[in-house]
Order: structure tokens, then sequence, then C-alpha cells
């Protein structure tokens, strides 16, 4: 794909779709990883001369205004971030907006409404795109954590305009593109997280490329029950036990080494100061409850990810939100920032969140800005945000 740095963007109109879904709590943004890895590009545009005009979702407003979701916080931050001061529209197109453009200057930086105020965003309507392209000469998308959506900010207007990545797209694309297709190997994949129902197609899709499939997190205990253990009041999807089976009878045919807990952390409850033991899967209490991976199988993992060249990490291993239950977690975090050979790629979300939680995230090869998109990706799924791009 292209990239911003293919084309000619001095004196340019660029929209520039970013992902500046960042988590907010009354007004305050908690987490600016997103807003930081959309300068590059807002810098390099600004420094050829572009005319930048930024738009982003923020929460699910659903097509309505909605005072909370306004993205003002964001400007603001983005100003000091930049040192330049950001303008930001009340709308998202229109002629308030155009007036604004108008009075841009070569290297200004405007910020637009949040575009999910509009019901035609999501629906990915024609006349909407046909709105905001009205407002430039040339697209770059660079919200890589959008791109697995097909809407009218991320999809529609790059029918009417010159459209490139922006480089963060692009070292998202690169970095994923290259564990997918032509990775260092021992490759190992961690799979973590509540639920198989949300995995299946990632698991499908690594099993056909990984030396090593290790899994974590709540979905590991349909997979202990799949052999025939049993869990107690630990997390199971009963309809996915066969399927979980299947799994790893598929690993064993085609040579994948196949990781699962062979030990855990069980509490009597759900919380903070819960009574907790450890105990091997095969002594899991029927009224007890399995919410961590446990020491033995913590080492194991460790020793794994270490004997790995490249590893693509996707959730969590317990219930890290809790302390007493996110030692697994932590473990497999701490063996990843200690492992200087291997290349770990953190495919966002709560893995994300977990590895900014121990304070290991600058310790990480990659961390993806996207949570949905990296899944999509890793499922091996095109992204309607990326097919879109038309290179012109
Ligand atoms: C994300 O946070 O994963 C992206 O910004 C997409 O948000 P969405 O799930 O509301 O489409």
């Amino acid at each position: 794909k292209k990239s911003v740095k293919d084309i000619d963007v001095k004196g340019k109109r660029v929209f520039c779709r970013v992902d500046f879904n960042v988590p907010m709590q009354k007004g305050e943004i908690t987490d600016e990883t997103r807003i930081k890895a959309a300068v590059p590009t807002i810098q390099y545009l600004t420094e050829q001369g572009a005319k930048v005009i930024l738009a982003s979702h923020l929460g699910r407003p659903k097509g309505q205004v909605v005072e909370e979701l306004r993205l003002n916080p964001v400007a603001n931050r983005l100003s000091e971030i930049l040192a330049k001061n950001v303008k930001k529209t009340d709308e998202a197109y229109g002629d308030s907006v155009k007036a604004e453009i108008e009075k841009m200057e070569e290297g200004d930086v405007l910020l637009l409404e949040n575009v999910r105020f509009y019901p035609g965003e999501e629906k990915n309507d024609p006349e909407l795109a046909k709105s905001f392209a009205e407002l430039a000469d040339v697209y770059v998308n660079d919200a890589f954590g959008a791109a697995h959506r097909a809407h009218a900010s991320t999809e529609g207007i790059a029918k009417h305009l010159p459209a490139v990545a922006g480089l963060l797209m692009q070292k998202e694309l690169d970095v994923l593109g290259k564990a997918l297709l032509d990775p260092d190997r021992p490759f190992t994949a961690i799979v973590g997280g509540a639920k198989v129902k949300d995995k299946i197609g990632v698991i499908e899709n690594l099993l056909d490329k990984v030396d090593n499939l290790i899994i974590g997190g709540g979905l590991a205990y349909t997979f202990i029950k799949s052999q025939g253990h049993e869990i107690g009041k630990s997390l199971l999807e009963e309809d996915k036990i066969e399927l979980a089976a299947s799994f790893i009878e598929k690993a064993k045919e085609k040579k994948v080494n196949f990781y699962m807990p062979e030990d855990v952390v069980i509490a009597d409850d759900f919380s903070e100061d819960a009574n907790t033991r450890h105990v091997d899967i095969t002594d899991i209490p029927s009224d007890w409850e399995a919410l961590d991976i446990g020491p033995k199988t913590r080492e194991k993992y460790a020793e794994v990810i270490k004997g790995s060249r490249l590893v693509i990490w996707n959730g969590p291993m317990g219930v890290f939100e809790l302390n007493v239950f996110a030692n697994g977690t932590k473990a497999v975090a701490q063996a990843l920032a200690d492992s200087a050979n291997t290349f770990s790629v953190i495919g966002g979300g709560d893995s994300a969140a977990a590895a900014e939680k121990f304070g290991l995230a600058d310790k990480m090869s990659h961390i993806s800005t996207g949570g949905g998109a990296s899944l999509e990706f890793m499922e091996g799924k095109e992204l309607p945000g990326v097919v879109a791009l038309n290179d012109k």
C-alpha cells in the first residue's frame, strides 16, 4: 500500500482519519496512547506544508450528539503534544466546517467533531462520504484501530479522493503482516481472554502458521473440560467443548505444540479477598472457580516464550484486573519483556492494558493500537479501511 510519503501533499487539504477513540473518565483522557500514535503522521503532514483536517470517532453515540463524546478534550491534549494550536469544529462537515478550512494555512491542524454524531457514518452513507470528501483534496487513513469498520470516514470517503495509508497504519500493517506471512521461527501465539467464541477465527487461522499455541484465560477451561477434566465453577462454554477438542486434534495433525494450563489459581469467590489455592487441573473442586494460571504453567509458558523468536499475544491469562489473579498475565508480560531475542507483538485491547498496568509496555516490540482491528487481521480477514485505499 502507498503511504503518505509516496504522494505530494504540499498546500493540499488532507482529510486524515485517525483513531482518537480514547478511554475517558469525567471528561479526562485516561490513556493517550492512540493520540501519541497518530502524531508521526500529523507531524509529517504539517512539515510537508499540508492543511491537516483530522477526523475520528469517540465512543458509540449511535448517530446522535452526545455532549460527553465531543472531541474537545482530545483537541486540547493534541495541541499540547504538538505544541501548536489545534482548532476544533463543532460539526464534521458542511458550510461552517468549509469556512474554517478556507482560513487554514499550510501546516495548520484542524480537528472535526466526532464523526459518529451522524447516523450516516456507521451506515457508510454515500452522501455523508461525499460531504467528507468535499472538504479535502487527499484522504489519508491512519486509523488502524477502526480499519475493520466500513464506515463513511474509513471506507466510503476513499471512493472520492486519492487515498493512502498514514504512517501508523503502515507500521501496523507491516508488523502484523510480516508476522502472519513471513514469521521468524519459532513462532508462538498466546491466546487468552474470556471466551472461546471470540477467538475461534484467530485460533483457526494461527493453527496454520505457528509452531506453538499457548492458551490461557477464561477460555482455557472449555479446553480443559474438553479433555475430560472437571473444572468446578470455572467459565465454561458448553457449546464450544467439541470445537475446543477439535482444535487440540488439529494442532496435533499440524504438528503445532499446544499448551494449556497444567495448574491454576482457584478461588471460592470472584473477588480481591477471596480464599485462593493452587491446584493441578485434575484437582479443581466442584464449588471453586479457576481465575488464573498456576506457577508451574507460568514457568512453562515463560520457557516457551523465551525460546521463541516471534510471539503474538492476544488476551490475558487470568482476571488481571484483580491483583490476586494477575500473576499469570504478569508472568507472560514479564517473559516477553525479558526476552531480548523475541519480537513481541501485542494485539491491542486487554493485553495492551495489562502490559501497561505492569509497567512493561515500553519493553514490547510492538503494541497494536487496534483491539478489534488487530483481532480481525489475525483472523486473516481483509480490513475494509485498508482495502478501500486506492493508492492514487
Ligand atoms: C476500537 O476502540 O477498537 C476502535 O476505535 C473501534 O471502535 P468500535 O468498536 O466502537 O467500532
